[in-house]
């Protein structure tokens, strides 16, 4: 197993708690499963006045107790006050990191990891370039940054515009953690490694597909990014439309990260544009509204922390598209996203048409009840196919069967968490799964237009529907005739009438 190369990560905005909730846990466990070099430091910086030993204590929390190689661990940790506006702290910065990896015996090999709100995103790189830590003569400089990247179509230009001043693409890794998820890459495998799949995943064969990210979670003390956020610029904007990514793109020629970006560029640029009169048809938008789950009083978006009281942002999303290429021409996409839903599941149905003749029509095997094909990305990972078998018996009656599997039966094999697999792979330097500039930029293209729409006609309605419940009914609109959208539970193949939610 290759591993990468001595290095320094530098985790900015280090007190906050993407560091010790995913960051810190997540190179942990890359070090733990022999995935780290001998020789490796983090470094984390921020505003906060803190020692090395201090900032250490924060770390432990999300680290499993007692283990032997806890304290080896945290030992690799330092810390560093910085100002983000001030140039002469970057300097500060390289001193301190040029002092630790000649004490250490670590080559300029270093990671900066911005999880600091986005107004950073430009004064930070910027500030390191001026202390020349973007050179690569020495070593590997490479930047992550977290979403959001831009919150419109033109912040998102301006912001890689200011990027690849300093950089070059290939030191910019953006992170969409959704693309890290073993789930998502496995769509590929699916797709590309097996000789079933390929064959029928067209028009020819997919009468539509469905994505759904719902969660039961409300914006949980985040309120105030959310509302200027909603679920179009924090969800769809870019996890969703990743997924779609995966889903529809060609085959790439190999499997390298230009190779499979430039695919997923390609579905962007197909994604047919959604007209500010025809978005009725095509985009619902809701706001979960208080209510009473499992007996308790929950409250509505409205009554949050940070949240107007007036707020018209959109706490649920769905809506239908076209992707207007050879192999996806007619073919539905219909995807939704929202907080404070039934259950936390993400999936995707990749509905097959009916048989071309119906030789058991009078069977109870409905048009409803289509071939589908259903990708679990979270929780119950797995794979279950839907398809319709002989009820034992005299006649033909039909019923639906399901055929599971569940990545829980590869009992010995961890899934890596997200940020493991990404954070890896950015430290070998593959960009696989990571958004590239212009791919976000595509997908704002998309997007862009129906937010301006929502803003330009405040009379396009944000449905309310109690937390607690699948959205407004007004998205059921969407799908043609007697379709209804896959009403999934935690369970991957527990579906129909009783579902643990
Ligand atoms: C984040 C969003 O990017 O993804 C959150 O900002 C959302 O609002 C989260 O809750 C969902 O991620 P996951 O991995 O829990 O599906």
């Amino acid at each position: 197993m290759k591993i990468p190369d001595q290095h320094i990560v530098v985790i900015f905005g280090a007190s906050g708690d993407l560091t010790k909730r995913k960051l810190i846990p997540a190179i942990y466990q890359l070090f733990v499963n022999r995935l780290m070099p001998d020789n490796f430091a983090i470094l984390g910086a921020s505003r906060t006045q803190l020692t090395d030993q201090e900032f250490r204590g924060r770390m432990t929390e999300f680290l499993p107790a007692g283990d032997d190689l806890n304290s080896e661990f945290l030992n690799k940790i330092y810390y560093q006050t910085i100002d983000y506006d001030l140039n002469e702290d970057y300097i500060k910065l390289k001193d301190r990191l040029t002092g630790l990896r000649h004490a250490l015996n670590i080559p300029a090999n270093f990671l900066f990891y911005l999880s600091t709100p986005p107004n950073l995103y430009d004064i930070i790189p910027e500030n390191l370039a001026f202390a020349t830590l973007n050179n690569q003569s020495d070593g590997f400089k490479r930047l992550i940054i977290e979403k959001p990247f831009g919150n419109s179509r033109d912040s998102a230009k301006a912001l890689n515009i200011g990027l690849l001043k300093n950089y070059e693409e290939n030191q910019i890794y953006r992170i969409d953690h959704y693309l890290g998820k073993e789930t998502v890459q496995n769509l590929m495998v699916t797709r590309f490694a097996n000789g079933i799949f390929e064959p029928v995943w067209n028009r020819n064969f997919i009468g539509r597909v469905e994505v759904t990210a719902a969660e039961s979670l409300g914006v949980e003390g985040r309120g105030g990014y959310y509302d200027h956020s909603g679920a179009m610029r924090d969800m769809v904007q870019n996890h969703l439309l990743q997924v779609v990514g995966m889903v529809a793109m060609e085959p790439p020629v190999v499997i390298e990260a230009n190779a499979i970006r430039q695919e997923v560029m390609k579905v962007f640029q197909s994604l047919r544009p959604i007209k500010p009169g025809e978005l009725k048809d095509y985009v619902i938008r809701g706001q979960y509204t208080s209510s009473t789950i499992k007996g308790q009083k929950v409250p509505g978006y409205r009554e949050e922390t940070g949240v107007d009281p007036l707020s018209h942002t959109e706490t649920y999303v769905a809506m239908k598209f076209y992707i207007d290429n050879w192999r996806w021409a007619g073919v539905p996409f219909f995807i939704r996203t929202g907080k404070k839903l039934p259950t936390r599941v993400t999936e995707i149905v990749i509905e097959f048409k009916p048989a071309p003749h119906h030789l058991f029509d009078n069977s109870g095997f409905s048009m409803n009840k289509a071939n589908q094909l259903i990708i679990r990305i979270q929780p119950d990972e797995g794979i279950l196919l839907k398809f319709g078998m002989k009820e034992p018996g005299a006649g033909f009656k039909v019923n639906q069967v399901n055929m599971d599997f569940h990545y829980s039966d590869l009992t010995d094999i961890q899934l890596p968490s997200a940020y493991e697999r990404l954070l890896l792979d950015c430290l070998m330097g593959d960009a696989t799964l990571y958004s590239r500039g212009d791919t976000v930029e595509a997908a704002w293209n998309f997007i862009q237009p129906i937010l301006d729409t929502w803003s330009d006609d405040p009379s396009i309605p944000v449905y309310g529907y109690p937390a607690g419940t699948w959205g407004p009914y007004e998205s059921d609109g969407l799908l043609e005739g007697e379709k209804t959208w896959r009403y999934p539970c935690k369970n991957l193949s527990d579906d129909g009438l009783y579902c643990e939610l």
